[in-house]
């Protein structure tokens, strides 16, 4: 499935012509972003075939996709996506955050969902790509970014159960304020006991849309409970945490501890997680990637040895868990203040992002 292409895809680029692109465009990024609602005017689409690999890499106005009835994807769920953002700094210039990173995970979602790989260098080019035609759209107010949606599909035409032999990779942006509806303010987690996001030796590691489709229905009873997000748990003993619906988890303790679930398998590793992991040990935090019962939660949050709480990822950046409920039992308290330790490492993040601060591990590429 491994197909490499020998030299850098040729874009063909076929700009927009819709007169009202201007107008929309301006309309949207005066009003309030919100995450996902609006898109821009390109998207990318890269075509796939087995025996022949990558080909007509495309620059094109945003439009519906036309997918045979019978294309894998709309059957057996043979998808993965990625998410990044692009930032604009105080001097117009616009950069996004290791990119090479997404690049790689979506290499191994792909070896997951037996869906062919993207060479890293090509998805790179496809956010320059892409960036080239819809810079305007890159939004300049504090705290918005431009959110790059790239997915790759099985588009072939056949209903029996085997890897798909033809799939396309497209990229689509939509310029993005805050994920939450309260910005940065505490949040409450939903503590789902009934069910599992990933299953041992199933897709949860992997950035596929079946797993956010599972995430859906315990989604809607965190809502019913006034909760914004799930967590979820272990899909073995149903004790441990793994991580919310779209976002990790990291537990604050009292004695300079900062610590988040280890890969288990099930979980995404996420790049933020990846880089608050660095940003802690630079800052002197002892940091710890273990196993974390919910009851460790309860107990350190009773005790006063956990801190603070906070979920982490690309569209939400760092939200601090302001309460996790379950049935018959509150951890915490949504109405506290976020904590402090969550609010630096919020800070010296989104300054690095924003180009506010040194670039000291080389995190950033200018896109333009
Ligand atoms: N976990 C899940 C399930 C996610 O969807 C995301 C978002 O991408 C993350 C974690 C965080 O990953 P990242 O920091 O790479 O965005
Ligand atoms: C992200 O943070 O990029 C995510 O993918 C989370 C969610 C929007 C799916």
């Amino acid at each position: 499935m491994n197909a490499p292409a020998a030299a850098p895809l040729a874009y063909q680029v076929t700009p927009s012509t819709d007169p009202g692109n201007a107008e929309r465009r301006a309309a949207v990024l005066a009003g309030e972003l919100g995450f996902g609602k609006h898109m821009t005017d390109h998207m990318v689409s890269i075509a796939w075939e087995a025996g022949r690999g990558w080909h007509d890499a495309r620059v094109h106005a945003y439009g519906p996709l036309a997918l045979d009835p019978a294309a894998a994807v709309l059957h057996y769920g043979q998808e993965i996506f990625e998410g990044i953002k692009a930032y604009r700094h105080a001097d117009g210039s616009i950069w996004t955050f290791r990119p090479q990173a997404n690049g790689e995970r979506l290499q191994r979602s792909a070896a997951r969902l037996a869906l062919p790989k993207l060479p890293v260098d090509e998805f790179v080019e496809s956010l320059r790509q892409l960036i080239a035609l819809d810079h305007e759209w890159v939004p300049s107010a504090p705290e918005t970014s431009l959110y790059f949606r790239p997915f790759m599909i099985a588009t072939e035409a056949f209903l029996g159960v085997r890897a798909a032999q033809a799939a396309s990779y497209h990229v689509i942006a939509s310029p993005a304020g805050a994920y939450f509806a309260k910005g940065v303010a505490p949040v409450s987690i939903w503590l789902s006991r009934d069910y599992a996001r990933a299953a041992k030796g199933g897709t949860g590691a992997a950035k596929c849309g079946g797993n956010y489709a599972a995430s859906l229905l315990p989604q809607q009873e965190a809502y019913a409970q006034g909760c914004s997000q799930v967590l979820f748990l272990d899909p073995v003993e149903g004790k441990y945490l793994e991580e919310l619906g779209g976002m990790n988890v990291f537990l604050v303790y009292a004695d300079g501890r900062i610590v988040t679930p280890e890969l288990s398998g099930s979980i995404l590793e996420g790049i933020t997680r990846s880089s608050i992991l660095q940003l802690a040990r630079d800052r002197g935090l002892k940091v710890e990637e273990r196993k974390v019962s919910i009851d460790e939660w309860r107990d350190g949050a009773a005790s006063g040895a956990i801190t603070e709480a906070f979920a982490c990822g690309t569209a939400a950046v760092i939200t601090p868990i302001g309460e996790i409920k379950g049935d018959g039992f509150t951890i915490g308290d949504v109405n506290a203040p976020a904590g402090e330790v969550t609010m630096a490492i919020r800070k010296e993040l989104t300054d690095i992002q924003y180009g506010r601060l040194p670039d000291r591990h080389g995190w950033l590429l200018r896109l333009r």
